[in-house]
Parts: C-alpha cells; sequence; structure tokens
C-alpha cells in the first residue's frame, strides 16, 4: 500500500514540477523612458533563436512600453538618441544608429558608441544571465532591474551616471553644437590590441584593465569596462522580469558643474537611486518554488507511513 501511495506521489510530484517551471519559461521587459528627450530603443536578438520583436520603435519622454521575450531568448537592448528622417524617407540617429535607414533596426546592431544592455534568458541552471556594457562605449545612462526573481546575485545593474559631459576628450563623440552625445571606449577611439583584449591580448590574464576602462569602472562599478570584466558585472537570476530604464532618476536631477567634471564620484544614495529601489532589493522566491516543497514532504511523509 505504501509503495501504491510513493508511487502516486511520485507522479503528483512529476507533473507539478513541470506545471509550476511551466508558469516562468520566459521574461518580460519593461522599458521605461525617465530621460528629457525621446529615445529610440534597439533590440538585437542573437543568432538562431526566435527574435524579440519589434527590433526598434520610439519612446517618448516619460513613456513605458512591455515586451515578452519568448523562451530562451538572447540579445541585446540599447537606447538610439537624437534621431530623425530625411526628405527621402531615410532614419538614422546621432548614437546607437543600427544603419537599417528604418524605425526598427531589423537585426542589425548598435554602431558604437552606445551602452548595452545584454540578456541570455534560461541559461545555464536555468538562470538568466545579464549585465550592462560599456565595452562598446557609453551613450546613456542605463538601468537594468530584475522584479520578482531569486539568486543570490538577482539584483540591479547599470550605469547610472551621465558620463557625455565627463567623458574625456579624446574619447568624446560631440553633436554639431558641441555637445557630448557619447562616450568611446578606448578600442574604439585608438584601436590598440590593449584595448581590445585582442591579439596577445586576447585572454583574461594577459587583457587587463587601463587607465580608460578604469574611468568607467569607476563611474559605473556594476557595467562591463572592458571585455573581460565578468566578475563583476554578470549578473543571474531565475524566474524574473526586467524593467530596462533610460535615464534612471539619480542622473536626471541637475549635477553641478564640478559633480559633471569627476565621472569617479557617482552619487548614488542607495535607497534613494530611483523609484522602486525597495522592489529590487527583494530576493524572494517566487511563491510556485515553495509548492514543490510542499508536495515533497508530503511525499516524505506517505512514503514513511
Ligand atoms: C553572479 O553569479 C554568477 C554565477 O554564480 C557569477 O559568475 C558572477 O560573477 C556573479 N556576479 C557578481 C557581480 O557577483
Amino acid at each position: 500500500m505504501a509503495k501504491l501511495f510513493l508511487s502516486i506521489s511520485l507522479l503528483i510530484l512529476a507533473i507539478s514540477q513541470s506545471l509550476f517551471q511551466g508558469v516562468k519559461s520566459s521574461a518580460s521587459f519593461t522599458f521605461i523612458n525617465k530621460c528629457d528627450q525621446t529615445i529610440w530603443p534597439g533590440i538585437l536578438s542573437n543568432a538562431g533563436i526566435a527574435a524579440l520583436q519589434p527590433t526598434g520603435f520610439a519612446l517618448q519622454k516619460g513613456e513605458t512600453k512591455v515586451l515578452h521575450a519568448p523562451s530562451s531568448w538572447g540579445g541585446r537592448f540599447w537606447g538610439r538618441t537624437h534621431c530623425a528622417e530625411d526628405s527621402d524617407g531615410k532614419f538614422t540617429c546621432a548614437t546607437g544608429d543600427c544603419g537599417s535607414g528604418t524605425m526598427e533596426c531589423s537585426g542589425a546592431g548598435a554602431s558604437p558608441p552606445a551602452t548595452l544592455a545584454e540578456f541570455t534568458l534560461d541559461g545555464d541552471g536555468g538562470m538568466d544571465f545579464f549585465d550592462v556594457s560599456l565595452v562598446d562605449g557609453y551613450n546613456l545612462p542605463m538601468l537594468v532591474a530584475p522584479t520578482g526573481g531569486s539568486g543570490h546575485n538577482c539584483t540591479y545593474t547599470g550605469c547610472m551616471v551621465d558620463l557625455n559631459g565627463a567623458c574625456p576628450s579624446a574619447l568624446k563623440v560631440m553633436n554639431a553644437d558641441g555637445e557630448g552625445v557619447a562616450c568611446k571606449s578606448a578600442c574604439e577611439a585608438f584601436g590598440d590590441q590593449e584595448y581590445c583584449c585582442s591579439g596577445s591580448y586576447g585572454t583574461p590574464d594577459t587583457c587587463k584593465p587601463s587607465s580608460y576602462s578604469q574611468l568607467f569602472k569607476t563611474a559605473c562599478p556594476r557595467a562591463y569596462s572592458y571585455a573581460y570584466d565578468d566578475k563583476t558585472s554578470t549578473f543571474t537570476c531565475t524566474g524574473a522580469d526586467y524593467q530596462v530604464t533610460f535615464c534612471p532618476p539619480s542622473t536626471t536631477s541637475k549635477k553641478s558643474t564640478e559633480e559633471q567634471a569627476t565621472p569617479a564620484t557617482p552619487q548614488l544614495n542607495t535607497g534613494m537611486v530611483y523609484e522602486g529601489a525597495d522592489q529590487m532589493e527583494n530576493h524572494a522566491a517566487p511563491w510556485y518554488t515553495h509548492i514543490q516543497g510542499v508536495i515533497m514532504a508530503v511525499v516524505m511523509v506517505v512514503a514513511l507511513l
């Protein structure tokens, strides 16, 4: 009799496991524009997987847009700035342009410099891997914040400070008015293998942070500042949804010129940095993960009878 109970219970456990895993097979992304200007997010899905649509759209100041990713989706997001259509209807942007000539990027990536948010959903161990990268330079402050997920480093990442004003002149990209609109990586600006982690510098042991990458790292400690910056820049979550915020509130407030000149001291008062900060600190496991534990306990008890 106990054997019958045990096998029935195991069956129930197996069914519940597949059911509850099915609850969260993919993630939603909420794009929020807190910039003073319209942003045109671009999306590039990794090769060989179902693409996230649309591949580009306009996000007005203050606007929010939700997209649902296919399961096991991977790819990158970035923000394009100062976009316009010319008289021939060709769409181009001053930063982050993908060269498609249209609002949608249709499989084309950002031309650097651009701040990138990179995701691999449902990767190793069922975890989502994500990061914000300045390896291809910087054009906008971005915050990636998981909601509702679990994991030991399931927390926010990003580059919350305005690096355009503070960018060293050798790396600075300016618009026609002489205003800084982006900041190149040292690799892009100088092309040295040492900065690009290529050639004889193509391994984690040989490619070290440079004074330029350290400038990015000091300003944005959670973001990738050079190719092998993995340890401090890759975050993981299980069962999370994500908010991708352009110009999170700490950066839109007026800064003194002194602060702008010193990127080394980002002003991040923890807890007041952005709306919903308390939500980001919530590492609690989603409710359905507990159900399995309860069922497991019931199985144990029944098996012991
Ligand atoms: C987060 O966890 C992953 C997987 O354990 C690890 O590789 C990564 O270095 C961690 N990231 C941080 C910022 O601690």
